[in-house]
This record gives structure tokens, sequence and C-alpha cells, in this order.
């Protein structure tokens, strides 16, 4: 196969950290050696007490661990914040740029931001919090979100961030999953000038079953709106906190003692509470966030996530604080109050790294080229993706018109599970492919296998598999690590299973091709179908529900609903309407189903087995392809009959 291929560019491998020479000597001893090569890499951070031990992992089923540096020490907020203040001091910490690019911009010096996470920690303290107890964190893109994660990191209490766009239902099952004493929120959130009702979503979280282990409500005034403050639950952030002193004694913190927990959907079930501890993450995203992104000293670096998904964790709160870099945090959306927003707050804040997800990229993408155009980002000099495969033209146009062609893109795979980047290019080291990741980073072996488990050598497409473990590996599943194994562990037996599909090429660079599992991954967001499933049928008039993705020019993937509705209700468009609107309001806006398809039976083997295989080629197809004979075999259907119809409703649409 004949791929475009951009070599490493010359004027910026004379500058890089890392060139193609000291990859691959480092990449080699890391996998030959990681005590070696880790323990050296863990002298990055600043340890109460050095760790001794350094690697200490088994996939094997019978002798299962996983612990990195487990006699270790460290505060994470000291690494983050204390350690810079001698030499960075007044250095920008966070630029926050706001929703509404009226107001003004913040910027946060590494003493201030270190002020301001004492004096929460201090209340959060007063308010009772320990370490080991679980806060939760609803917040929007304030500098308040990652003041919160550092000022639990500086107690040791454990955080667990919802993402702003999550509903009340979605709030409640999280908090009672992992039974938090303390939510953080704000009054409002602001995204495109239009408010989120993030206080009120707490409120109404509060009322569902399971949340009693909440004891208090601490609200950011962050828009000023009216809400309902219940005392003495309900607390105002700035009357708790302003007056707490600015220096805070940091726990100390074993290495393997949790750091935070983050839900994320699987192919069953309810989202897991996904466990990183200390030390092995904290290693793991500042070395990554350095070596993948190429980071120096007077860099201004912008991650577009939320800091409600792993990414805004990883790679703008604790991976570039630990690195004394400066991060900048966005509040508001890509087409607010125009399209040319990503390019003007380059401009204003002479950022240098972009950082941001394909489904940004294609959308912006359909406005043309002048709304780029028309901003300089001559400050610009590397770019990257996160969240989903990237398709070739996006890749072109993200390099030529918004990098001006002169700009690297770093490709990155990895997943909330893996706590840090995986699988991508080092600017100064790896030839780029649009739509490629290319090559693990340090200590990360990555394999391919068939449906048996057989591992692939070369050429090969299969499912992608990782041999051994690295610091940044979650360690559990809050609550119930036999999930974690038997989710991670027990389809490959000795391996972890990463749930996507991969191929490599003849030069051995690595090309994700998307979720083999039951997961949906809609515009760079992980979405379970069970979630989805689990929504409709809650809802009193439906019997039965399928879910399954489909391919969108924008998301990336959509969601697909099938839906038998109960005996005597009859569908009509209204009931579909309301039952979009239930699913978001049970789970958020984010899991709006993009069809819903009434489905008079489903597609099931004679043992009851729905046959998803079956719905992802009806909802995927053109008409043409819904010939009978295109949609595979269907001999082992209870009642193949079911099939007609749903084609039928299709084509009827
Ligand atoms: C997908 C986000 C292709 C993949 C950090 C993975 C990608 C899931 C890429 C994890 C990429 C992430 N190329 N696919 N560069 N990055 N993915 O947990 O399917 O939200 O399993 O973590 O996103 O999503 P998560």
């Amino acid at each position: 196969m004949t791929q475009a291929v951009y070599p490493v560019r010359a004027q910026f491998a004379q500058r890089a950290r890392i060139d193609r020479a000291e990859y691959e000597r480092l990449y080699a001893q890391s996998v030959a050696q990681p005590d070696t090569f880790w323990g050296a890499v863990a002298q990055r951070l600043e340890w109460m007490t050095p760790p001794t031990q350094v690697k200490d992992t088994s996939f094997a089923l019978a002798d299962f661990r996983i612990r990195w540096y487990a006699d270790g020490e460290l505060n994470a907020s000291v690494n983050c914040l204390d350690r810079h203040l001698a030499a960075r001091g007044d250095k920008t910490a966070l630029i926050f740029e706001p929703d509404d690019p009226a107001q003004p911009a913040q910027r946060i010096s590494y003493r201030e931001l270190h002020a301001r996470v004492c004096q929460l920690a201090n209340a959060m303290r007063q308010l009772g919090v320990r370490k080991g107890d679980r806060v939760t964190i609803y917040l929007p893109m304030i500098p308040e979100a990652a003041i919160a994660m550092l000022a639990c990191a500086r107690i040791g209490a454990i955080h667990m961030v919802v993402f702003g766009g999550f509903s009340a239902h979605s709030i409640a099952d999280r908090v009672a999953d992992c039974g938090s004493k303390l939510i953080i929120t704000a009054d409002q959130g602001l995204r495109g000038g239009k408010p989120v009702a993030l206080k009120a979503n707490v409120d109404a979280a509060l009322k569902l079953p399971g949340t009693n282990s909440v004891e208090t409500v601490l609200v950011v005034r962050h828009t000023h709106a009216a809400v309902d403050m219940q005392m003495p639950r309900d607390r105002w952030y700035d009357a708790v906190v302003d007056s707490q002193p600015t220096q805070c004694e940091p726990e100390r913190m074993n290495a393997e003692d949790p750091l935070f927990i983050l839900y994320t959907s699987g192919s069953t079930g309810k989202p897991k509470g996904v466990l990183h501890t200390t030390g092995g993450y904290l290693v793991y995203v500042s070395y990554t966030h350095e070596a993948v992104f190429d980071l120096r000293e007077d860099d201004v670096y912008w991650c577009t996530a939320d800091v409600g998904w792993i990414t805004g964790h990883s790679y703008i709160v604790y991976g570039p604080l630990a690195n004394g870099a400066t991060a900048l945090m966005f509040e508001g959306v890509p087409n607010y109050p125009d399209v040319s927003r990503f390019w003007q707050v380059i401009d204003k804040h002479a950022v240098t790294i972009f950082y941001t997800a394909p489904t940004a990229i294609r959308a912006l993408m359909r406005e043309g080229d002048e709304p780029v155009q028309r901003t300089s980002r001559k400050s610009l000099r590397l770019l990257g993706t996160v969240g989903e495969p990237i398709n070739p033209e996006a890749w072109r146009w993200y390099h030529e018109v918004v990098g001006d062609a002169r700009c690297p893109i770093v490709d990155t795979w990895w997943q909330t599970e893996t706590g840090g980047i995986l699988i991508a290019p080092l600017p100064g080291a790896t030839d780029l492919k649009p739509g490629s990741a290319t090559r693990p980073v340090f200590g990360v072996l990555p394999a391919l296998v068939d449906a048996s488990g057989q591992v692939l050598e070369g050429e090969a497409e299969g499912n992608l598999v990782l041999l051994d473990s690295w610091p940044g590996q979650m360690r559990t599943v809050y609550g119930d690590h036999q999930r974690f194994i038997d989710t991670y562990f027990k389809t490959y037996p000795g391996t972890y299973f990463t749930g996507d599909g991969c191929r490599r090429d003849s030069d051995g660079d690595y090309w994700i091709t998307g979720r083999v599992d039951d997961v949906i991954n809609v515009s760079g967001h992980r979405i379970g179908t069970a979630e989805v499933e689990s929504a409709l049928v809650s809802h009193p008039k439906v019997a039965e529900a399928a879910v399954v993705g489909f391919p969108h020019d924008l998301k990336g993937q959509g969601i697909y609903a099938y839906v038998t509705l109960i005996a005597g209700e009859a569908p009509s468009d209204e009931l579909r309407a309301e039952l979009v609107r239930h699913v978001r309001a049970e789970i958020g806006p984010i899991a709006t189903p993009d069809h819903l398809q009434w489905a008079p039976g489903l597609p099931k083997t004679r043992s009851g087995k729905i046959m998803r295989r079956i719905l992802r080629k009806i909802a995927e197809a053109g008409s043409s392809q819904l010939a009978p004979d295109r949609l595979g075999d269907t001999s082992t259907l209870a009642d193949p009959s079911v099939v007609d119809a749903l084609v039928k409703e299709r084509l009827a649409k």
C-alpha cells in the first residue's frame, strides 16, 4: 500500500528534544531494561521518599499485579506547584480564556495557583475531607476546575470529575458508586453564550437514591445567576475559601495511593470507575507530555479538551503543570462567537502547541479556509490530535491550512485506562502518515492478535493488545477489581486488551481502525451501547432497544437506536422526540440518538442474543446495500422475517 509520508522536518529535528537515533536508543532500552529506564525517568519528579522499587507487574491471571514505584512517597500537587515556585514562581501556569471574548482573559502564575490550591485544600480539610475520601467535581472549564483537582491531590482526597455535559442521573450514578462526601460545582457554566445549569443538575442528582454520602456542596459563583442554596448543605465557594491561609501542608502519599477516579463507558453495564494512582501516573503523564509535545520552557500549550475527560486530566492539568509549562484553559466552543475562534485564541495568546480532536477539525474544515486564513497562527510550531481516528483529508487540512505546512502533527492514541499517550509520533523523530498514530512511545509494547489470540507478525490487521505494563496504567475499577480483570485481561490472557482494532503497515506503523467492542466513539466521546439501551428501556413505553454506531461525517460515529414499543403503544413522531429527550435526561446531550428507528422485533438468535452485526449493517447502509444478500448470514436467526421488516422501515425513511 502506498501512503503519503511527511518526513521529519530538518528544522524541527535540529532543535527537538528527541531525534530519531535517540528515540530508537531510548525505546530499545525502555523495553529491554524497564527498571533502569523508568527508574531514571522517575527522577524528574520530587519525591518525599524516593522509590527504590520500580516495576512490579504481571498480566498473568495467576500472578496478577500492577505496581510501580511501590515504596516511593510523593504528593502530586507539590510536583505541580511547590516545586516550581523557586525558579518559576512568576511564570504563568494557567491562561484562562473565557467563553465570551469580550471578557478579560486571566493569567495565573505558579505562585498564585499554589496559593489558591492551598486555600481550597485548607477549606476542604475544615469541611472534614480526609485522605482517601472521594470528592466530586462538576465544574465548567474555569481555573477552579484545575484548582479543585490539585487541592484534592494536596490532601490525598480522590477526585472524581464529572463532565459538565452529563445529566443529573449520570452525576447521581457516579456519586453513588464512589460515595463522595463533597461536590464542588458552580452556579452555571457558559458555553457558546448559553448557560449550563450545573447547580440545578446537582440539586436534581442529590434527590436521586444512593447519594446520601454527600455532606457538602461548594458552589463557585461564576455567572452569578440566582440558584437555590440549601443550607447548611450548600456553601458558597468564595465564602469558605477566600479567608483560608495560602499555605497548606501536603499529605504524604504512597506512589500507589489513588489520585483520582474517572468514569468511562465500556461495552457492558454502567460506566466503570477507572482508578489511577499517584506515582506512576504522574511520572508517565509528565514524561509523555514533554516527549510527545517536544516541550520547551517558553511554550504556550493549549489542549482544547474538557477537564471532564482523561485528556483534560493528563494533558491540561497533571502533565503540563508537573512540567512547569504554561497551559491554556478555554471555557468556550470552537464556533462562538464565530468559527474563527480557535485561531483567534491562538493569536491572542501566542499559542505554540495546539492539541485538539478530529471531530473539531472536521467541523471547522467544513467552514472553509477563510476563517483560518484571516488569522496569523505564526506562533504555532506543533499540532496534535486525540480521541478518534483522523481521516487523512482532515489531517491534510489541519497540516496545510491550520499549520501552514510548517507544523508536525502528533496523532496520539490512548485511552482513559492508559492514563497517558501510548502510540504517537515524536515530532523530531518520526515520519508522519496522515491517519496513522505511528509508533509506540517508550516502554509500550503493542501487539496485534487475531480472534483466537494468536499474535500476528509484520504487516497485519487485528485486535490491539499491550504485552506489558507502563507506569500510567489504571490499577483497578473502583470497588470492583474482578471487573477490571474480566474486562481487560481475560479476552487474550497475558495481555491487556484495548478494545480497539488496528492495522500495522510494512514500515511497522500502527493505524487504529476503531472500537471492536460495543463502545461507540461519538465526536471523540465514549458511549456504551448498553448505557443508551438501558436509558431507552427505562422509559415506560419501551419494551426493548438495541443501539449501534454508524459512520457519521462530522462525529466520526453516530448513535442509531432500534426501539420496540410495549404492546398497545403506537409509534409517532412525538414519541420519538420524547424518547430522544429521555435519553438526554438520563445520560446527557452527548448520548442523543441521531436516528431512532421503530422495530416491531429485533433480530435474535435462537438463544435470544441480539445480532448487532445485522443491525449495524442496516444502520450503516445506503439503500443499495440493503439487499437481503448483503446482510450476511441470517440463517441462525430465530425469526428471519424480522430483518425484512427492519429493512423496509429503513428504506421508507
Ligand atoms: C479512541 C481518549 C484513533 C480509541 C484519550 C480508544 C483513538 C478510545 C485515538 C479511548 C487516536 C483515542 N486514533 N483512535 N489517536 N485516540 N482513540 O477513553 O478507540 O475517551 O480506545 O480516551 O478513543 O477513548 P477515551
